[in-house]
């Protein structure tokens, strides 16, 4: 089975090239190759190379520069999700898609389910948002996964931020205020594919939205105060930095986050079997890759 993968550089993109398995052709590309806003390119590529299933890790994924570049992020998470989506129907192939916890306001008490009502506070959910709603309107076999807090080897990241913080100084502050459920791309990878493959052996799937994130739930400082002590049994950093709690407002960005993003993802497990990873297991695989690299 040939499979296009698009946004193939990214943090998720990378790891769905890496973990690709066995009996799959697969064809990534990045946005030098597909730029998944330009609708007569993608309309091309795609005929070319006849996938019969599209992967799409494209995103414009840059939430605060995304509140001062609303027009390119629609064009990219918007119009570039309906130009695959128009295309994969064309083929009428499925299409998988990513997509986050930022369509969601951020003001649950309880972990959010695929039926929650959404309300983003930015523009990047907004136009991750709409994307759905795009990609729903125009391909019928198409399966969207929710994720949160994404960090892997490539690209940059909370936890490569929080190494590189660590090695510089003996103490930080960081958020305590927001929650949600960090999760290694490599993780979100695994899961595509193991959807591709349940596919390609049912000749079908249950579409539409699904949620996947780690676990357990944290804040962004529990998150740190968890990287660091990694990092220092693995010997990434010669000493574990005091980490001060502190709340929203004394680290303002130009987009709003949500407070909290925890996703309740059982809907995934319970229709595919699919597992929900622990997020320590995941960060202490990516430090073990990190060590090896140091
Ligand atoms: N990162 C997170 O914390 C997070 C959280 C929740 C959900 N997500 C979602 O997870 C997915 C993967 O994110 P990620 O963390 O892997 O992001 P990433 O590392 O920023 O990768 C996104 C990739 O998309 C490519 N891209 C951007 N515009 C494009 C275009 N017009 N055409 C084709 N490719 C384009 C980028 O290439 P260039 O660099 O060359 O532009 C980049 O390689 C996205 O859908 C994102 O919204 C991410």
């Amino acid at each position: 089975m040939r499979v296009l993968i698009t946004g193939a550089h990214g943090q998720v993109g990378n790891e769905l090239m890496r973990c690709a398995p066995a009996g799959f052709e697969v064809v990534g590309l990045g946005s030098a190759e597909l730029d998944i806003a330009n609708t007569n390119q993608v309309a091309e590529v795609v005929a070319r190379i006849q996938p019969q299933l599209i992967i799409n890790a494209a995103a414009y994924t840059a939430v605060d520069k995304a509140e001062s570049d609303a027009a390119r992020a629609f064009a990219v998470n918007r119009d570039g999700v309906a130009n695959l989506a128009c295309a994969a129907e064309r083929l009428t192939i499925p299409l998988l898609h990513i997509s986050t916890d930022y369509v969601f306001a951020g003001d649950a008490a309880e972990p959010y389910r695929e039926s929650d009502s959404t309300g983003p506070t930015g523009v990047y959910g907004a136009s991750k948002l709409a994307g759905e709603q795009a990609l729903a309107e125009h391909c019928s076999r198409h399966l969207i996964l929710r994720t949160s807090w994404v960090f892997g080897v490539h690209g940059n990241n909370f936890v490569k931020t929080m190494l590189r913080l660590g090695r510089e100084r003996d103490e930080l502050s960081v958020v305590a205020d927001q929650h949600g459920g960090p999760t290694s791309a490599r993780s979100i990878a695994v899961a595509l594919w193991q959807l591709t493959q349940l596919y390609v052996q049912r000749g079908e799937l249950t579409w539409g939205v699904y949620h996947f994130s780690g676990l357990p739930a944290c804040s962004w400082h529990g998150f740190a105060e968890e990287i660091f002590q990694q990092a220092h049994e693995q010997g990434l950093i010669a000493r574990v930095p005091n980490v001060h709690r502190i709340r929203t407002e004394d680290y303002p960005t130009p987009a709003r986050r949500p407070q909290w993003s925890v996703l309740d993802c059982s809907r995934l497990s319970s229709m595919f079997g699919i597992a929900i990873p622990d997020w320590r297991i995941e960060l202490a695989d990516l430090l073990g890759e990190l060590t090896q690299t140091h």
